[in-house]
């Protein structure tokens, strides 16, 4: 089951945000819970020392779709090779989760073939300003030229601090594609190993709702992204 160190055909989602405790690894759970849902099962990346993810896959029930996790924290200059060996060949998706703190070296390394940055920011003002820099820094410095997004998470709808969050992104072009709300489902879900998508639909129909706009996002622009036999994500999720 191991593919060529340089296969191509990967849609490599990178889930970035130096700043600590905003989501990043809330959001990539459950981006690979979706993905494994829907088929073929993704590859789940951890390149936090803490391996907060690592954890989650080995809670997941015996029975839960297959997800193909890959610990690595050792960033190296051939990080990416690396775990590119590691990925098996049905997997189309991989969720690459990120610590806090990173450095740009880090963070260039992260991103250097990824196809999109999503980037979760809490919004307080603290938070919005850290990432506005950091997006800036992003798109100017490393001059990145993929599409990058921001999921504005923990979010009460139409606060202050969330329309200074809009304001801000649209001067640098870069969209909220999604506001999740603070909701416990994301808590109980991972002490079972699960995402929301794989919960009673009942509980966390919001939650879902909030999600898919991410999932839109990405299947538009992860073409490479094979669709299941149903086709449609409604009729698999409903
Ligand atoms: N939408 C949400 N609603 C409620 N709780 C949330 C939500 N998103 C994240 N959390 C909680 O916030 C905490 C921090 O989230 P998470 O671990 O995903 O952040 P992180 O960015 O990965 O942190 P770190 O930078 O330390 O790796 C966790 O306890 C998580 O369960
Ligand atoms: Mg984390």
């Amino acid at each position: 089951m191991i593919i060529d160190p340089y296969r191509d055909d990967l849609n490599k989602i990178v889930i970035l945000n130096p700043k600590g405790g905003c989501g990043k690894t809330t959001l990539a759970t459950n981006l690979a819970s979706y993905y494994a849902l829907r088929g073929p099962p993704p590859a789940l990346i951890d390149n936090d020392p803490n391996g907060y993810t690592v954890r989650w896959l080995e809670k997941r029930p015996r029975n839960s779709c297959e997800i193909h996790g890959i610990a690595n924290h050792k960033l190296s200059i051939h990080a990416t090779r690396t775990w590119q060996l590691r990925i098996p060949n049905e997997t189309s998706t991989v969720i690459i989760d990120t610590p806090a703190a990173l450095g740009r070296h880090e963070i260039n390394e992260l991103t250097s073939d990824a196809d999109c940055i999503l980037i979760p920011v809490l919004p307080s003002a603290m938070d919005i300003r850290y990432a506005t820099n950091f997006i800036a820094e992003l798109l100017l410095l490393t001059q990145f030229d993929r599409p990058v997004a921001v999921v504005a998470n923990r979010t009460r709808q139409n606060t202050h601090s969330l329309t200074m969050l809009l304001r801000i992104l649209t001067n640098l072009e870069t969209p909220i594609i999604a506001v999740l709300r603070d909701s416990q489902n994301y808590l109980h879900a991972a002490d079972l190993g699960l995402g929301i998508y794989e919960m009673p639909y009942h509980r966390v129909k919001k939650d879902v709702e909030q999600m898919d706009l991410i999932i839109d996002w990405l299947d538009q622009l992860l073409t490479r992204t094979p669709v299941n036999g149903l086709g449609m994500r409604n009729e698999i999720f409903s």
